[in-house]
């Protein structure tokens, strides 16, 4: 049972917004750490506080539509997606501008922000002329917003490069006194970050693949590229940094239960109940969102251990895995 959280408790980190401080929120797919987007210096704190460079931009969450239209200019299929899959797991990378978008000075003060047309700074969309909108599909994070009356820029409230938190444990773990309020809305049900879907070129690409799989996104716009990793060595795009959501022992992808012999390990098996292996064994779920929800705490209690190797069953191919793959990988990867 996810704890109650009370109006007044949603009250008070609102205000904290409002006053250019930190809260971290939970969302349905991971917790974020939250500050007024319109606040250049407020945001400023969440790079610091998670030691993320200013190269990476930072999303966006909207309480609404008409909210997300203030901030971005909004097509059509912009329109059809958020209508299908908002609130939800899905972000919207667009070009800034909407209704008095970029080249005003960032407005302050509670009462101004809401009234008046809003500009995003430069550091939330890390100075690239698009930005990344997402409408959660949490009560709280729904309630903080719009408490909050200001959209609110979080990106996964842990420290760059760990793992994403799926809990207020987690991120008490990670973040201790550095973020200034918790809101704890119990563990997350997706438990995966959201898909980042760019409609700011002239075809539609997938900077991220997340909570909304491709296949559901096709359905409703048609065909959809994947941005392509970078190349080793390469400056990374926004977002696309190899070695991401990683837990801190080395994580390897196997395959039928071949484990490493030396050191002291641990394995995350998946599909392949009839393997009988010596070391302690974490069982997944075996279908995929299921999955995707117990895949960070499970890491996260890995880590908690002293273990030389996490070993984890490669995930089955199909598209409702791709997001899952994509983490694996990521978090196999002992690249930049
Ligand atoms: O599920 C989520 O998306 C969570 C919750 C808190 O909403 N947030 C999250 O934020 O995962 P973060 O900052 O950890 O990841 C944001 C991703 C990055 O890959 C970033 O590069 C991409 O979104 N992104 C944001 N704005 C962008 C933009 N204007 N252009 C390209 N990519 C963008
Ligand atoms: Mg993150």
């Amino acid at each position: 049972m996810p704890p109650v959280l009370t109006a007044a408790e949603i009250d008070h980190a609102a205000r904290l917004l409002r006053f250019g401080r930190l809260v971290a929120f939970p969302t349905e797919t991971v917790y974020g750490l939250g500050a007024n987007a319109l606040d250049a210096e407020a945001v400023g704190r969440i790079f610091a506080v998670k030691g993320r460079p200013n190269t990476s931009p930072v999303i966006v969450h909207v309480a609404s539509i008409e909210m997300a239209q203030k901030l971005a200019a909004w097509p059509e299929t912009a329109d059809r997606l958020a209508k299908k899959f908002w609130p939800g797991p899905l972000t919207l990378v667009l070009p800034l501008g909407g209704v008095g978008g970029r080249g005003r000075p960032p407005l302050r003060g509670p009462g101004l922000a809401v009234a008046a047309p809003r500009a995003i700074p430069l550091i939330v969309t890390a100075g690239l002329p698009t930005v990344g909108l997402r409408m959660p599909a949490h009560p709280v994070a729904l309630a903080l917003i719009r408490a909050a009356a200001v959209p609110v820029a979080a990106p996964s409230a842990n420290r760059f490069t760990e793992l994403s938190p799926t809990t207020a444990e987690h991120v008490r773990r990670s973040l201790g006194n550095d973020v200034d309020y918790i809101l704890d809305g119990g563990p997350c049900q997706v438990g995966i970050e959201s898909t980042v879907l760019s409609l700011a070129e002239p075809r539609p690409v997938i900077y991220r693949p997340g909570g909304v799989s491709r296949h559901e996104l096709e359905s409703l716009i048609g065909p959809i590229a994947i941005a392509a990793a970078p190349a080793a060595g390469a400056h990374p795009a926004p977002g696309m940094h190899a070695r991401h959501y990683s837990p801190r022992t080395r994580l390897l992808l196997v395959k039928d239960g071949e484990l490493p012999m030396e050191g002291k390990g641990i394995y995350l098996k998946h599909t392949h109940p009839a393997v009988h292996v010596s070391v302690e064994t974490i069982q997944m779920p075996t279908e995929a969102s299921a999955y995707a929800a117990a895949l960070y705490d499970a890491l996260y209690r890995v880590d908690e251990g002293d273990f030389d190797w996490i070993a984890v069953d490669a995930p089955p191919d199909g598209p409702e895995w791709e997001a899952v793959d994509d983490r694996l990988r990521r978090a196999a990867t002992t690249e930049d």
